[in-house]
């Protein structure tokens, strides 16, 4: 079932590909036809994009998050997301996630009262060997820790 559902994207990401080329400018295009297609974005999508484009997936989640027009559902200004594939699993992701859960309020799946920042899982973003690793829209910040989780929320509090 999950097999035939990854087929099936590929397929039509493929057919996208075709449509508006394998070029790195092709990325929101494709996002957007691939979300209008579908209602949403995936993480196996993104992953599959990045393969395709010949791009990282850190910058396909970080045009998503910033896009929000490519969004499944309304997010904050900032959008958190840390990796839970293995590598970053086993750095620590589940400490920095219990930190940034403390620290917001929230738990993985929500956004803050105010709008202001979600949280999301997020797959590997293909900088596994500097887990943990995660993206606030498309600021990319690796080899993240509990102590560190502060420091970065902090920059982004202050900002408009
Ligand atoms: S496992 Fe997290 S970046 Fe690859």
């Amino acid at each position: 079932m999950l097999i035939s559902q990854h087929e099936q994207t590929l397929d039509q990401l493929q057919g996208l590909v075709e449509k508006h080329g394998d070029q790195r400018n092709a990325l929101i295009p494709i996002l957007q036809d691939f979300r209008d297609q579908s209602g949403q974005i995936t993480d196996y999508a993104m992953q599959a994009v990045a393969n395709l484009l010949k791009i990282e997936p850190s910058e396909v989640y970080g045009v998503v998050s910033f896009y929000s027009f490519l969004s499944e559902r309304p997010q904050g200004n900032f959008v958190i997301r840390l990796c839970r594939t293995i590598s970053c699993d086993m750095a620590g992701k589940q400490a920095v996630a219990r930190q940034l859960e403390n620290d917001l309020g929230i738990t993985f799946g929500e956004t803050t009262k105010d709008g202001r920042f979600s949280l999301e899982w997020a797959n590997c973003m293909g900088v596994c060997d500097q887990g943990p690793a995660m993206l606030v829209n498309e600021t990319l910040y690796t080899k993240v820790s509990p102590e560190k989780v502060g420091e970065i929320l902090d920059s982004f509090k202050s900002r408009a």
